[in-house]
C-alpha cells in the first residue's frame, strides 16, 4: 500500500460534496488547544542552562508543531512516522547508518554543508561526506596506487592544491575513498579488505597525483526504509560516478567535496542532491601504453585533472600579552 495514502487516514472526518474544505475546520477553540500544547513544550525547555541547547530545542519544537498543524497529522500517520523511524534504528549498526541516509536523502546533509561551508571567493565547492568515509585508511606515496585490488580500469588523478589566493599549499593532507567499478565501497565488502581509498601529502609546490580507478554510479544502500522512501516518491536510489577527498592543511578550512565524471546519466538527478557544476569533471580515456608516470598499462586507461582550492580560516586572535 502506497503510504499516508488519504483513505487509509482514520481520524479525518469528510464533509459532503460540495464543502469547501474536505476536513471539519479548525475553529479558534481548536486552534487554541494546539496552541496550548506547543507552549507547554516550549516553556519545559526555558529552564535548559546550554542557551545553544535551548535555541536549537525551541526551534525544533516550533516548526515540529507547525508542521503537525499545517498537514493536520492523523494518529495513523504518526504511528507510521514512528514505525519508520523504528526501521530506521533496527537496521543501523556500525557500519550502515539509515539516519544519515535518510538526511541525504531530504536534502538536510547537503543544506548543512551549505550553511557552515559558505562559498568562499574561488575556493572549491563541498558537499556531503557520506557513509562510507573511514578512518585509518592506508597512506600512500605521492604517484603511489589507492586501488588495493578495486576492480576498475585504471585512473591516474593529479592536479595542484592551492589557496583562494593563488598559493601552493604543500603537505595538505589529501584523502580520498571510491566505489569499485561494481559499485561497492570496500566497507562492503564481506572479507574486510580495504581498496578504493587511501591518503597522501601534496609535494613541495602544492601538486599531487595518485592512481586508482575509474570512479562508475552506484546506488545509494536502498534495501531500507529509506529506499522504501525513495521509491514511494517514484525517486532512483543512484549517484553519480565521483571520487570523494578530504583535504586538510593547517591554516585553511578543512575541504570535504567530490568530483564527478562529466557525461555520466545521473548527473541531473543525484539521489543525495551532492552535485555541483563546477565539481562535473572531464576524465580522459586512453589506450593502453604508458601514463603520464611512466607506469604501463596494458589495459585501457583514463585520468582526471583537478585542482583543489582550499579557503583561508580566519587568524585566531592572539590573547592580550602574548
Ligand atoms: C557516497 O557518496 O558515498 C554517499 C553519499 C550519501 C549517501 C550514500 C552514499
Ligand atoms: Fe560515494
Amino acid at each position: 500500500m502506497e503510504p499516508f495514502a488519504r483513505d487509509a487516514l482514520p481520524g479525518r472526518v469528510v464533509l459532503g460534496a460540495g464543502a469547501a474544505e474536505d476536513t471539519v475546520p479548525a475553529g479558534a477553540a481548536q486552534a487554541a488547544r494546539e496552541e496550548a500544547v506547543t507552549a507547554e513544550v516550549l516553556a519545559s525547555f526555558g529552564g535548559a542552562d546550554a542557551p545553544r541547547y535551548r535555541e536549537i530545542m525551541e526551534s525544533l519544537v516550533r516548526h515540529l508543531h507547525a508542521f503537525a498543524r499545517e498537514v493536520r497529522l492523523t494518529e495513523t500517520e504518526w504511528q507510521q512516522g514512528i514505525d519508520f523511524l523504528t526501521r530506521a534504528g533496527h537496521i543501523t549498526d556500525d557500519r550502515r547508518q539509515e539516519f544519515i541516509l535518510l538526511s541525504d536523502v531530504l536534502g538536510l546533509s547537503m543544506l548543512t554543508v551549505a550553511i557552515n561551508a559558505p562559498a568562499s571567493a574561488g575556493a572549491t565547492e563541498a558537499t556531503v561526506v557520506g557513509p562510507f568515509f573511514v578512518a585509518g585508511a592506508p597512506e600512500v606515496p605521492l604517484g603511489g596506487d589507492i586501488a588495493g585490488g578495486a576492480k576498475g580500469r585504471p585512473c591516474y588523478v593529479s592536479g595542484a592544491v592551492r589557496g583562494t589566493g593563488g598559493e601552493p599549499v604543500p603537505g595538505a593532507r589529501i584523502e580520498v575513498w571510491e566505489s569499485d567499478e561494481d559499485g561497492f565501497y570496500d566497507v562492503q565488502y564481506p572479507d574486510g579488505r580495504i581498496g578504493g581509498r587511501g591518503w597522501l601529502r601534496s609535494a613541495p609546490d602544492g601538486g599531487y597525483r595518485f592512481w586508482s580507478v575509474r570512479p562508475a554510479p552506484y546506488p545509494i544502500p536502498d534495501d531500507g526504509p529509506v529506499g522504501d522512501l525513495l521509491t514511494w516518491a517514484g525517486r532512483g536510489p543512484m549517484r553519480p560516478a565521483h571520487l570523494h577527498f578530504k583535504v586538510d592543511a593547517p591554516g585553511y578550512r578543512t575541504l570535504i567535496t567530490h568530483i564527478f565524471v562529466a557525461g555520466d546519466p545521473y548527473l541531473d538527478r543525484d539521489a543525495v542532491f551532492g552535485v555541483k557544476e563546477s565539481l562535473i569533471t572531464d576524465f580522459a580515456e586512453h589506450p593502453p601504453g604508458r601514463g603520464p608516470d611512466g607506469r604501463l598499462s596494458d589495459e585501457p586507461w583514463t585520468s582526471v585533472t583537478f585542482d583543489i582550492v582550499l579557503a583561508r580560516l580566519p587568524p585566531v586572535p592572539q590573547a592580550p600579552g602574548i
